[in-house]
């Protein structure tokens, strides 16, 4: 194991990794830091090869302990598909569009792997209940892994999530709560309640865990590119942990010399309904805030507020990417067309990604023999109400 300690996202604080921890005093998430020259002698691209297809293959920049058997269902090794189709349509080159297709992940969603490694931590230091407030594919992941790893899942959903989240819960043994609401009040429960029940909070970014899971799709895009990244990512942003977990993995394989110092531009594509961070990026705010009414049925976009808002800005600014609102009735159709023409299942956000890169090649903001990634965060399969209504 080559974590070597915890740091505050925003004040810099540090914090021994060897405790159950949720935030910094100052109320900030924490970052997993690792001794990365020594992951540089102990493992080498060249090692990988030979490694299964999970997200697993990646161990020694993950934090669980060397000789622990992570409580896998398969997570991780997406495929990263060129859609010749689209790009053509698009007037782009082919084989510049690429969409990463996180709906064969177990759960059908890219939340598995964020919650493999959060629950096989929590675990590792001693946790045995769990709580999550969830804007749907979450909470999924959260039960499949925690009935894996033999642990409680206390789940907390709005009551209008796709019925199809409900039920991979249920069947996975997880207590459910339906909240009237939305995930910030679903949030604002597992915060009331968790101290007298003893449950250890793996909501995102307010744990330092699920970042990490995430972070393993910056490594496969990169392994998956010859150990080059592309010129630009579209990513369907909530409360960020993938936006966030890629970026940190493009800064550990620079520092272990895995690629180079060159970054894509990272573009955050939002809900016109629920667009905190679209609207922060634009107005040259360092946080978000709240975004009032939220509506959207892209569920896993409705999220008015997000803990790691200020990291997710400062990504998309230094990177020289931008942020995308979009229609429902846009994300919708768009997710169609994905699905129609790649023959993936997508979900409204990955629906979204398409959508945006649309108006930014309109735009000009995309060049046509620029490498561009789509991220299908999940299964179309989830979301039967929104695509039927
Ligand atoms: C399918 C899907 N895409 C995107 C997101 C947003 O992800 P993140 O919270 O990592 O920004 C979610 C979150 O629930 C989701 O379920
Ligand atoms: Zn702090």
């Amino acid at each position: 194991m080559f974590t070597t300690q915890l740091t505050c996202w925003a004040c810099g604080n540090t914090y021994s990794p060897d405790q159950l921890i949720n935030l910094c005093v100052c109320g900030k998430p924490l970052r997993v830091d690792y001794d990365l020259a020594a992951i540089a002698r102990a493992v080498s691209p060249r090692d990988l090869a030979a490694r299964p297809r999970d997200l697993w293959r990646y161990r020694e920049a993950l934090p669980l302990l060397a000789d622990v058997e992570p409580p896998t269902l398969g997570e991780g090794g997406t495929p990263l598909l060129r859609v010749d189709a689209l790009a053509a349509q698009l007037g782009m080159e082919a084989g510049r569009l690429l969409n990463k297709d996180e709906a064969v992940n177990p759960t059908g969603s890219f939340k598995a792997r964020g919650m493999a490694v959060a629950v096989a931590m929590a675990k590792q230091l001693g946790a045995r209940k769990l709580a999550v407030p969830s804007a749907g594919n979450a909470g999924g992941a959260l039960a499949a892994y925690a009935a894996r790893a033999g642990l409680e899942a206390h789940i907390f959903m709005p009551r209008d999530v796709p019925a199809a989240n409900r039920l991979e819960c249920a069947l996975a043994g997880a207590h459910v709560t339906l909240v009237d609401g939305l995930i910030t009040d679903c949030a604002r429960l597992v915060q009331e309640r968790r101290e007298a029940e003893g449950w250890f909070d793996v909501s995102t970014l307010r744990e330092p865990y699920r970042v990490e899971g995430k972070k393993t799709m910056g490594y496969e895009l990169a392994e998956q590119l010859g150990w080059r990244l592309p010129d630009v990512i579209l990513y369907p942003t909530g409360g960020g942990t993938g936006l966030i977990g890629m970026a940190k993995a493009f800064d550990e394989m620079e520092a272990m010399g895995w690629i180079g110092s060159r970054r894509p531009r990272m573009v955050s594509v939002q809900a016109a309904g629920c667009a905190p961070i679209v609207r922060a990026f634009f107005a040259g705010a360092r946080e978000a805030g709240t975004f009032e009414n939220a509506q959207t049925v892209a569920a896993g976009l409705r999220v008015p507020r997000a803990i790691g808002d200020f990291i997710m800005l400062d990504i998309l600014r230094k990177s020289g990417g931008t942020a995308v609102a979009v229609e429902d009735s846009a994300l919708l159709a768009e997710a169609r067309a994905l699905g129609a023409a790649t023959g993936v299942c997508a979900c409204p956000e990955g629906g979204a990604c398409l959508a945006a890169l649309r108006r930014l090649r309109t735009e000009g903001t995309v060049q046509p023999d620029e490498t561009v990634v789509l991220f299908n965060t999940g299964s179309g399969l989830k979301y039967t109400e929104a695509f039927a209504g």
